[in-house]
């Protein structure tokens, strides 16, 4: 099949590849010719374990190319996927501008039947909008499809090519048959394409989004309880969760949830309910709760040390806002450098991926190191922010010998408190009494 992936961020580039390495020929639009430039000439924009592979096969078999010239590639495909951004606004609303701008555009380019699908998260409504917007100056039939998408960042390519489900909101036979052809290969494990309307399909993607973020949240709360009253937030995890209702996955509390897709989804679901006189109450609370959850690591430095850490050195292990990315949007650890640093520590970094992006935060205001161990180098504690599989089993021996003092605050609960206790650190987890 032929397809034009409008928006080449994140979800366009990984979509377009995976898309490209089931034999369909993907031509992805960006207006930015910078990247464009770059991505014909092999190189990534993103960061995204596994896509390196597909995209260069898929680039050198001709099957997937890069153009600014939105006109050329529509004319040429079948099915257009928008997967553009669709930032915050002020008041919290997802921003539709450029879907809506884009949508227009196409009203103008398309010549022949096409069907056009919203990839982007966006708003209960926003097919009906887009229709509207390409019916504006269409002359011939098109369908317009929701086809949320489910990726996870650092296991996108997998989540793409292995999806628990496909969701589909269309309420056209003719797009319906096309859109079953294109996700078949992606499905043959059996794995359901659910097909819906497209206000469903619009608002199963928030569900989703801010059920997992409650989800985390009421984990948070959890451990923080856990820790009044001296139990085990690991025990507690594995009791619950061995329960099929609750299951085993996303139950791990930490320093709250991050990243460019939980923050903004609830806070735009909690916007279109109050927009529909609906108060969902539980969505403030989620919200409230994961604001606090950021600043409980350094809150329990500051509550060892004294509110005023001048002449402290606190060493970061992970910077990204969950490891296997280099993205640092509403990361943890933002909040974090930043309390310490108005406490007056000195803060030295190490992330495997995301130090060149904090560096555009905090510059000169934060020791970025490249190696994991030189930002142990007379630290008085360290403070562990992201799981990365590298900070899982180091040598706590040679720590020791590095750090001015063998105190470690662990935000992802990372080691075993009976090891902790024989290493003769100051251990502090989340939810777990030292
Ligand atoms: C999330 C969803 O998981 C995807 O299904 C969705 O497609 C995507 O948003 C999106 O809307 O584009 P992502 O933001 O990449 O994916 O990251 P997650 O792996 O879901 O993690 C989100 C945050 O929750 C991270 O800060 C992570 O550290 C935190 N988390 C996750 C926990 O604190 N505990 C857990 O048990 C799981």
């Amino acid at each position: 099949m032929k397809i034009a992936v409008v928006g080449t961020g994140y979800v366009g580039l990984v979509s377009g590849t995976c898309f490209a390495e089931t034999g369909n020929h993907v031509i992805c639009v960006d207006n930015n010719e910078e990247k464009v430039d770059k991505l014909t000439n092999g190189r990534l924009t993103i960061y995204e374990p596994g896509l390196e592979l597909l995209f260069h096969r898929n680039t050198k078999e001709g099957r997937l190319t890069f153009t600014t010239n939105l006109e050329e590639a529509v004319r040429e495909s079948e099915i257009i996927f928008l997967a553009l951004p669709t930032p915050p606004g002020e008041d919290g609303s997802a921003d539709l501008s450029y879907v809506l701008g884009v949508a227009e555009e196409l009203g103008h380019i398309i010549r022949d039947y096409k069907v056009i699908v919203d990839k982007s998260t966006v708003p209960v409504g926003t097919a009906e909008k887009v229709t509207a917007a390409i019916a504006k100056h269409a002359k011939v039939d098109f369908d317009v499809v929701s086809n949320p998408e489910f990726l996870r960042e650092g296991v996108a390519v997998d989540d793409f090519m292995k999806p628990d489900r496909v969701v589909i909101g269309t309420s056209s036979e003719r797009a319906k048959k096309v859109m079953h052809r294109l996700y078949e290969p992606f499905v043959r494990q059996g794995n359901p394409v659910y097909f819906m309307d497209e206000r469903s399909a619009e608002m199963t993607k928030y569900a989703a989004n801010s059920y997992l973020a409650t989800r985390i949240t009421f984990m948070n709360e959890i451990a923080n309880l856990c820790e009044k009253l001296g139990a085990n937030v690991d025990m507690v995890r594995i009791g619950m969760g061995s329960d099929s209702r609750i299951g085993k996955r996303f139950l791990f509390p930490g320093v709250g949830y991050g990243g460019s897709c939980f923050p903004k989804d609830v806070q735009a679901l909690a916007k279109t309910a109050r927009e529909n006189d609906y108060d969902f109450r539980l969505l403030h609370s989620v919200m409230d709760v994961n604001d606090q959850q950021k600043f409980v690591l350094a809150n329990k430095i500051k509550r060892h040390y004294g509110e005023n850490l001048s002449g402290k050195t606190v060493a970061i292990w992970g910077l990204a806002f969950k490891p296997n990315t280099d993205d640092i949007r509403e990361a943890p650890a933002i909040y974090i450098i930043e309390e310490l640093l108005k406490a007056g520590a000195k803060v030295r970094a190490y992330d495997p991926e995301a130090t060149e992006n904090m560096q555009k935060i905090f510059g000169d205001q934060v020791d970025f190191v490249d190696h994991r161990y030189d930002a142990l180098k007379d630290a008085d504690c360290l403070a562990i922010i992201t799981e990365w599989s590298i900070f899982r089993t180091p040598d706590f021996e040679y720590m020791g010998e590095l750090m001015k003092e063998k105190v470690i605050f662990d935000g992802r609960n990372l080691y075993h408190l009976e090891d902790m206790k024989a290493s003769g650190f100051f251990y502090n987890s989340i939810g777990r009494n030292e």
